[in-house]
């Protein structure tokens, strides 16, 4: 971990001549280090990154890239909500390799798309709904290189969850590794209490109803994607048909 992490982590505060603020908002050292193992195993010369905030993960990518790709940030609020924290950590720390696009994904990612621009590691951190993580999965998908990787983070969130559960299941998509532990919502534990409390009584209502309640797919899908990070791994650039769906 480079000093500056160091620093913040164990302050827990961002500090500059002008400036000081609490850390928040942030993927935690576990978190950084997977990103950072993964990219120290796949040597990419492209990687973006959706969501900067104060800059964490972006410190985290740039470190372990040690200035030998380049890295594009998309934030449309770091001047607006975060007093451009994120890209002076980066300077602070000695980075220039990298350029933010201050737009909302929503707009970014089609044009880079539109530019022909092709990334090697996307890390997704952005706007947590579903409608935009599904967005933000749905072009990221398409602007990587064949054998990249697209890490998610908290995927413990329930619209996250959906819109990665979703694109899993398409086939050129494999799981590739994940890092820690999914928190549950007090709602989600009750709900899973129940439903394994009520598994042999559901059977009773016939095996189809039964078997939507427990698709096995499922289950197998969400005990693999039970972290608060995903990576995932696009194998090839086959298009799923035009009236492709897979219960998700
Ligand atoms: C959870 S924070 C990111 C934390 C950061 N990755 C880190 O680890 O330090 C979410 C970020 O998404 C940004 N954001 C909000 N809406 C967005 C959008 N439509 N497109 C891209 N980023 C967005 C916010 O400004 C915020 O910086």
């Amino acid at each position: 971990m480079n000093k500056r992490l160091e620093e913040i982590f164990k302050t827990r505060k961002i500090i500059f001549e002008d400036l000081k603020v609490n850390l928040n908002s942030n993927v935690d050292i576990e978190e950084g280090e997977f990103i950072s193992k993964i990219i120290k195993s796949i040597n990419p010369k492209k990687t973006l990154e959706i969501g900067c905030a104060q800059g964490i993960s972006s410190l985290f990518i740039c470190d372990a890239l040690n200035g030998a790709a380049h890295h594009t940030i998309l934030d449309p609020n770091q001047t607006s909500e975060w007093q451009c924290v994120g890209i002076r950590n980066l300077k602070h720390a000695g980075y220039s390799n990298f350029d933010l696009i201050e737009k909302g994904s929503e707009i970014g990612l089609p044009e880079l798309l539109d530019k022909n621009v092709k990334f090697d590691l996307i890390f997704i951190d952005g706007w947590h709904t579903f409608d935009h993580t599904l967005v933000d999965m749905f072009y990221s998908i398409k602007l990587l290189n064949i054998g990249g990787i697209l890490i998610v983070d908290d995927v413990g969130m329930r619209g996250v969850r959906k819109a990665v559960n979703y694109f899993y299941n398409f086939p050129n998509i494999n799981f590739f590794g994940s890092t820690g532990k999914l928190k549950k919502t007090r709602s989600r534990m009750i709900f899973d209490f129940l439903k394994q409390s009520l598994k042999p009584f559901v059977f009773l209502t016939g095996n189809r109803i039964a078997s939507e309640i427990f698709n096995p797919d499922i289950r197998h899908r969400n005990t693999k994607l039970e972290a608060s990070m995903v990576a995932l791994k696009k194998i090839s650039d086959e298009q799923v048909p035009w009236n492709w769906f897979k219960e998700f």
